[in-house]
């Protein structure tokens, strides 16, 4: 089956700093795929490329089928950005809606299953901007799943969630992958990465390691996915 991802050396540069550097990547449909890397490895960079934020300088992009940038894609992708993009003077059910809308769903019922799944009924008609940050997480990642996308790009998605919330996220995210939804999905926590199909390894822009937990440990010779992490961070020989 064709990806749903495929990218081709594709290059994106902030005058002389090369934050993605001549990446390939195919995430296949239906899998979980994590992206890892430390921070200003280009993780960011290369999802708001895939969403069409971004003009990419050299190199192609395609999201299930399209070429990139493509408007069509808008309705077929939920993109939760690592900042907020929420309105604070609107409430939860609000943001939702209206995102909703942008995206031609504008059925209430869809609104409140949405805050249901990320357990925010009781908070739905409260203004953004008196939300705590965990909560305003929750609105952002119920606007991006409001019109079932067949794609989810989610960056970082549970930073500043509770660990109860984040497992029954991850659970949510895995039923999605069942029905076939393809996720790519970036996280600095470990015991998440274990839990993707597959992970790829960022460094300076480019895509360094790609595989199975087991798979990153073996090429890494490390004994945890924390301590991969760190050597292909570092540059080890390992990577
Ligand atoms: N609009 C921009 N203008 C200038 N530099 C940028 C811009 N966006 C990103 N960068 C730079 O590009 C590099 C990659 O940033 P990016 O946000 O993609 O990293 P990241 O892997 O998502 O990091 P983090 O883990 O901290 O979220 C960084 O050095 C960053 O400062
Ligand atoms: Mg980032």
């Amino acid at each position: 089956m064709a990806a749903v991802i495929e990218t081709h050396r594709l290059s994106k540069a902030f005058g002389s700093l090369e934050a993605v550097r001549g990446l390939d990547l195919a995430v296949r449909p239906g899998e979980i795929y994590g992206l890892l890397g430390p921070n200003g490895s280009g993780k960011t960079t290369l999802m708001r490329l895939l969403v069409g934020l971004a003009k990419p300088d050299g190199g192609e992009a395609w999201v299930l089928g399209r070429r990139v940038p493509d408007r069509r894609l808008f309705a077929e992708v939920g993109y939760m950005t690592q900042a907020e993009a929420l309105y604070p003077d609107l409430t939860a059910g609000e943001n939702i809606a209206f995102f909703g809308a942008l995206n031609g769903v504008s059925s209430r019922q869809r609104v409140e299953e949405v805050l249901q799944l990320v357990e925010l009924t009781e908070r739905a008609a409260d203004l953004v901007g008196t939300l705590s940050g965990g909560l305003r997480r929750r609105v952002s990642l119920a606007c991006a799943l409001v019109h079932r996308p067949r794609l989810l790009i989610l960056d970082e998605p549970t930073v500043g969630i509770d660990p109860q919330l984040r497992v029954a996220f991850w659970a949510h995210f895995r039923r999605l992958a069942q029905e076939g939804v393809t996720i790519l999905v970036s996280s600095h926590v470990m015991d998440e990465a274990e839990r993707c199909d597959r992970l790829g390894f960022m460094r300076e822009g480019r895509l360094l390691a790609e595989g199975t937990t087991e798979e990153l440990k073996r090429q890494a010779g490390a004994t945890d996915l924390e301590q991969a992490f760190l050597r292909f961070a570092e540059g080890s020989d390992a990577a």
